[in-house]
Order: C-alpha cells, then structure tokens, then sequence
C-alpha cells in the first residue's frame, strides 16, 4: 500500500487530496499543526481513516520526524499561509511559512529519503502583473504581494533541489480553485455565502473590494486530481492546472445572485478595506501541457461551480451550520 504524507490536511485541498488518496488505496499521513481548538471539520468524515500528526512547517525537527516515522513514498506539501490580503499585514510569517517552510521540507525528504517524491503546491499569483495571455509554465513571473514573492521562492526551491539532489520534487503552478470547502475569506466563497444568507433573509448586504479582478476559477476536486498524476509520472516536471476560462469578480456574482433570482447591484457594497495595496488584474491559465502529457482535463464549469457552492451555503444554513 503506497503511503502519502499531506501537510496543509486540514485545509481545502487537503481535505479533496485525503478523499482521492484513500480512494486509490493509500495509507494517508495528515500533519497538523497545534491549536488550541480543534477544527478538522473539512477531514471528520475521514479521520478515523488517516493518520494525524502533529507538525508545523515552522519547525524542522517536527517534519523530520515525520518522516523517519512514517516513512511515506510521497509528500504533497499543500500547507501555507495561503491568503493574499494578510501576506501584507503579516509578510514575515507569510514569507517563514510559505517559502522558507518549503526548504525545511525539501530538506527533511534530502536528509531522511531522498526518494520520496515531493509535489509542490505554485500558485498562478505568481504570475501576478502577468506579462503574457495566457499564462503558461514559461511566462516569467511578476509577484504583487508579499504572498506572490513566498511562492516563488518556494517554486524555485523546488525546482533547485530538483536540479541540484536529483529529487523527483515537482511544482504544480495551479490557478484558483474553489468549492463548498473554500475558506470563507475568499472571494467566491464570501459571495455564495453572503447570496445564500440573503436570499434566506439573514443578511442584506455584502462589502466587497475590487469587482473587476478576472481569475480562471476551477473546481478543487478537479485539481488534486492533476497533484496526484504529477507524482505519476517518471520525470518530475512543473505544471500550469487551469481552465482557461476567465471571469471577473463582477462576473461571478452576476452568476451567484441571478441563480437565486436576486439581483446583485441592489445588494453589493463596495469597501475599501477589501482594496489590495497591488492588484493582480487577469489571470487565465493555458493547461494543454497537462492535458498532453497527464491526460488531465477540469470537469466543472463555471456556472456548475458557482451552483454548487451556492446550493451548498443554502443547504449549510438552512441546516442551522456555520461556515468552515
Ligand atoms: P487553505 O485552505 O488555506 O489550507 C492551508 C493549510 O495549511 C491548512 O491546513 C493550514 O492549517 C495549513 N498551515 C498553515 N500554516 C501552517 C504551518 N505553519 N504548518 C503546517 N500547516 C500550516 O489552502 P488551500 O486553498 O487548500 O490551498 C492549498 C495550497 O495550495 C496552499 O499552499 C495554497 O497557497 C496553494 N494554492 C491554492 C490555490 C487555491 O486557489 N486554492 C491556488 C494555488 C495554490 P490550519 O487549518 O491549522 O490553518
Ligand atoms: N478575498 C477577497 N475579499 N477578495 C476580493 C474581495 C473581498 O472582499 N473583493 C474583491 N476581491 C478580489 C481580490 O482583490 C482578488 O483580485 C480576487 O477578488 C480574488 O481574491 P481571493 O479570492 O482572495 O483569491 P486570490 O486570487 O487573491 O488568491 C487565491 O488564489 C491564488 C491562486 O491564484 C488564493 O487561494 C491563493 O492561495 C492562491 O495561490
């Protein structure tokens, strides 16, 4: 039975990698760092199906440990600071976590067992002021957040330990992907939450920042999918996982509220203090490189995805729960 260590198990991505990692006949190794409450709601379904560990990226002995431990054939390190607008409030945790924190791994794999393979979890805003449509694993990077720059540190990392230890270290560069589990901090989520609380008669406004921001939203269930092919494959390579669809902020509320008859402008609220200190205006991704060689290709549309966590908010409220 192959053995996968997670970090970032808690979160959204982890949450969608355990499912499909069980699913495949893995024994699955979750990291969790300590808190002083509990809150795996996203893994409580699969628990008692993975083994938890405590572990921080802040501390190296604790990865090492892991490792000596449990022994896993791969490592998906999806654990980080991952929201963009604290990375300027908190840069020097973002950057200790987010970046540094992936040389503390790579050197834990280096020093316990170097053949172990790594999947490293890039992200499109790295990308940032793109400098060309669409973006693809070639397009320089242009980071514009403090978030951005972590990310490309920890990219490069990879990609040097790679290069230099012959590791089979690869680096997913996966553009946005939401679903019911997204943190509610997150765009798409604090609008299909806010549009389920308002058709329900909870709320009457929503405060948003910018509306003219364009992603290229998919669905994460899709995306772990392309994590686990990467570590499939014989030659560890860098991938760009997108739809290559692009939609604005604007654009995905239009889609929200219009699903459940409302309409958006009489609701939206705009805030400064959603404002970013620097915008990363477009982003589309160009997946054919993953499509060739993975075979890998995104099952959810846009409108199904703003549905499905439309649908999900409702039938979370309406359930008497509260968001994860
Ligand atoms: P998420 O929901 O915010 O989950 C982040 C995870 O990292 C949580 O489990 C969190 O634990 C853990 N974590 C944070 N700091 C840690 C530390 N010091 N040590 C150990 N664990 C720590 O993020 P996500 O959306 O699933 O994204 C997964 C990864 O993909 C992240 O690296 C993110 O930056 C990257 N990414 C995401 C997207 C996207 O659109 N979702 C796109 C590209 C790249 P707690 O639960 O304790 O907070
Ligand atoms: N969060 C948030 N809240 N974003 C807002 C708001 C608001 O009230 N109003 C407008 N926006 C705009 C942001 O300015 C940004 O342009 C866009 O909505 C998306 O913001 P987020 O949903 O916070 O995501 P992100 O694109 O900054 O970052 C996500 O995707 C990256 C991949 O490109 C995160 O998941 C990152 O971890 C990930 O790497």
């Amino acid at each position: 039975m192959p053995k996968a260590l997670i970090t970032g198990f808690t979160g959204q991505d982890g949450s969608y990698l355990a499912e499909l990692l069980l699913s495949q006949g893995y024994d699955v190794v979750g990291m969790v760092r300590r808190t002083s409450t509990i809150h795996y709601h996203r893994v409580e379904h699969i628990q008692d199906k993975i083994t938890v560990v405590p572990g921080d990226l802040l501390d190296q002995v604790s990865l090492i440990h892991i490792l000596e431990e449990h022994k896993p054939d791969e490592v998906y390190n999806l654990a980080a600071q991952s929201f963009v607008q604290t990375s300027w409030s908190q840069p020097v945790f973002t950057g200790e976590v987010t970046a540094l924190g992936v040389t503390r791994l790579l050197d834990a794999i280096r020093l316990v067992d170097p053949k172990i393979r790594y999947y490293q979890a890039s992200s499109s805003e790295m990308f940032g002021k793109v400098v060309e449509v669409p973006q693809k694993e070639s397009t320089p990077f242009y980071p514009r957040s403090p978030y951005g720059v972590a990310k490309v540190y920890g990219h490069w990392i990879t990609v040097n330990y790679r290069e230099s230890y012959d590791l089979h270290a690869t680096s997913g560069i996966l553009f946005n992907h939401e679903s019911p589990r997204r943190g509610i901090e997150f765009v798409t989520r604090k609008i299909t939450y806010h549009v389920a609380k308002i058709k329900l008669g909870l709320a009457d406004e929503i405060r948003l920042g910018n509306l003219d921001a364009r992603r290229d939203w998919g669905y994460a269930g899709d995306y772990v999918k392309a994590m686990w092919l990467m570590l499939q494959q014989d030659e560890p390579r860098d991938y760009v996982i997108a739809t290559g669809d692009t939609h604005s902020v604007e654009e995905f509320l239009q889609e929200a509220f219009s699903y459940v008859d409302l309409d958006w402008h009489d609701y939206v609220v705009q805030d400064p203090r959603f404002m970013r200190p620097a915008e990363v205006d477009l982003l589309v991704g160009d997946p054919s490189k993953a499509g060739k060689e993975l075979g890998w290709e995104p099952t959810v549309s846009f409108r199904e995805l703003v549905r499905m966590m439309v649908d999900s908010d409702i039938k979370l409220l309406q359930d008497g729960g509260t968001p994860m």
